[in-house]
């Protein structure tokens, strides 16, 4: 809930007597809202927000973004000590609980995510149904939603321990059926997952192992996995978690809203950007080329942007994009990799968009998907899985939010409005009467 009203705003509609006073809320960080519910009853006019960039459609406690400063909060920790000091299992604890957890607390909940880390074997017949070239996020998409069909008589949503099982099953399941995404692409067999190893450990075996030698996980690769895993495990009200809100407040099995998310992550403008950043350098080629491309995106003509740059709430550096930019080169570093073309046009590309007025006028930096892309191709991932590793990820943060939402009283079901620009009323007219 927040903080109950510390003032007031009022609204007068011109050329009447008309007013509304609509209190002030606050929340424990970030500026005022104001509470519009009773405008329309009251006034009989609603808002208009297209892409909802002034309109808080929730109260959360998981986490916070100040865009002007580049802070991001998991549960009040700086995302900075986060990806320093804890650990993506550790933090899934955090996002779903709201607390770190202490050793038992964290022992019980790794072990409740790893006990379900197996698929259902009759769902390895749903890949066979793909071609071998579909995209692994439309695989996503359909696996993720099947898995409603495997639990449908243990799908009471209002029941909490229906709930935390879901909760355990899409977080554990996510990473196998990711792997097998892959797997079947490439045409490997599907390897099983391992529970002795950690969660990026065992993603890393599922994705890269094959029956016919022995894999040893590098704990480097595992390493920097988890920390990619970590900056994106959650990211406030962006689309694809306001996907998953929207369709579970109509009640729907968190199950069908995560495919929801899943879906709208795919898009190049949200996580789909860090294979797109991928696609751009290498159409770009040579630091000679940037300058041209440079142009072509400031053209109003073009419809061609610096993908990996901008964000809606970030109007400074996305806190994130720093840690990547960091990670990239400690990964690069540690796998032995000392000339990465790839690095070296994405630092120029940076430095020069960043001296230039056109991206300074308009606060666009550098966001998270700029530097992720180059890091798991080091890793040897390919271009089409890293909107996956985004969604496995991000599963996480969705399932907080689903549950969140779930827990909270005042939810209702999500339904904006419209302002009709179509025929006004007319009278129907028969086929042989019109011209
Ligand atoms: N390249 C060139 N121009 C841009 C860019 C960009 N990447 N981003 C914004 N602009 C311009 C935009 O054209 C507009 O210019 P003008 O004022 O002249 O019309 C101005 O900056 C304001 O942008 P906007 O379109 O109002 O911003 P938005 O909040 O609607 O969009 C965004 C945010 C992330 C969709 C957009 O910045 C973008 O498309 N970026 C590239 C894709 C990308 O990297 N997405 C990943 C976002 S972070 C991770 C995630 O959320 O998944």
């Amino acid at each position: 809930m927040s903080n109950p009203a510390t003032g007031s705003v009022t609204l007068t509609l011109d050329g009447s007597n008309r007013s509304v006073s609509l209190p002030l809320l606050g929340g424990t960080l970030g500026p005022q809202v104001a509470d519009i519910r009773k405008l329309y009853n009251e006034l009989g006019i609603f808002t208009f927000d297209p892409g909802y960039g002034g309109t808080a459609a929730c109260d959360s406690k998981i986490t916070y973004i100040d865009g002007d400063e580049g802070v991001l909060l998991y549960r009040g920790y700086p995302i900075e000590q986060l990806a320093e000091q804890s650990d993506f299992i550790e933090i899934a604890y955090l996002l779903m609980n709201g607390e770190l957890p202490n050793a038992a607390e964290l022992k019980a909940f790794e072990t409740g995510v790893t006990r379900h880390t197996m698929l259902h074997e009759q769902i390895r017949n749903f890949f066979q149904g793909f071609r071998r070239d579909a995209h692994p996020m439309a695989v996503m998409c359909g696996v993720v939603g099947a898995l409603a069909a495997f639990y449908h008589d243990n799908l009471d949503i209002h029941d909490p321990e229906v709930r935390r099982i879901a909760a355990f099953r899409l977080i554990a399941k996510v990473p196998t059926i990711a792997a097998w995404a892959y797997k079947y692409a490439i045409g490997q067999p599907f390897v099983y997952p391992r529970n002795d190893l950690g969660y990026a450990a065992n993603f890393l075996y599922m994705l890269n192992s094959v029956p016919a030698e022995p894999y040893e996980v590098s704990p480097i690769l595992a390493r920097a996995m988890d920390r990619i895993l970590v900056l994106h495990a959650d990211h406030e009200q962006n689309a694809s978690t306001s996907t998953v809100r929207l369709a579970g407040s109509t009640g729907a099995n968190p199950f069908a809203c995560i495919a929801a998310g899943i879906a709208a992550l795919w898009g190049p403008a949200h996580g789909g950007a860090n294979e797109a950043v991928l696609k751009m350098l290498g159409e770009i080629g040579h630091a000679d080329n940037i300058p041209a491309f440079i142009a072509k995106v400031k053209d109003k003509n073009s419809d061609v942007k610096l993908m990996g740059f901008g964000h809606r709430v970030y109007k400074n550096f996305d806190p994130r994009a720093k840690i990547m930019k960091e990670t990239c080169h400690e990964v690069l570093g540690e796998l032995g990799i000392k000339d990465e073309p790839l690095l070296d046009l994405a630092m120029e590309l940076e430095r020069i968009a960043l001296t230039d007025d056109y991206f300074i006028s308009r606060k666009l930096y550098p966001n998270v998907d700029f530097y992720s892309g180059i890091i798991l191709k080091a890793m040897g991932i390919p271009t089409s899985m890293f909107t996956v590793i985004f969604a496995v990820a991000r599963t996480v943060g969705w399932v907080s939010q689903w549950k969140e939402m779930i827990e909270d009283p005042s939810q209702r079901i999500g339904r904006p409005r419209q302002i009709y620009t179509g025929a006004a009323t007319r009278d129907f007219v028969p086929i042989d009467k019109r011209g």
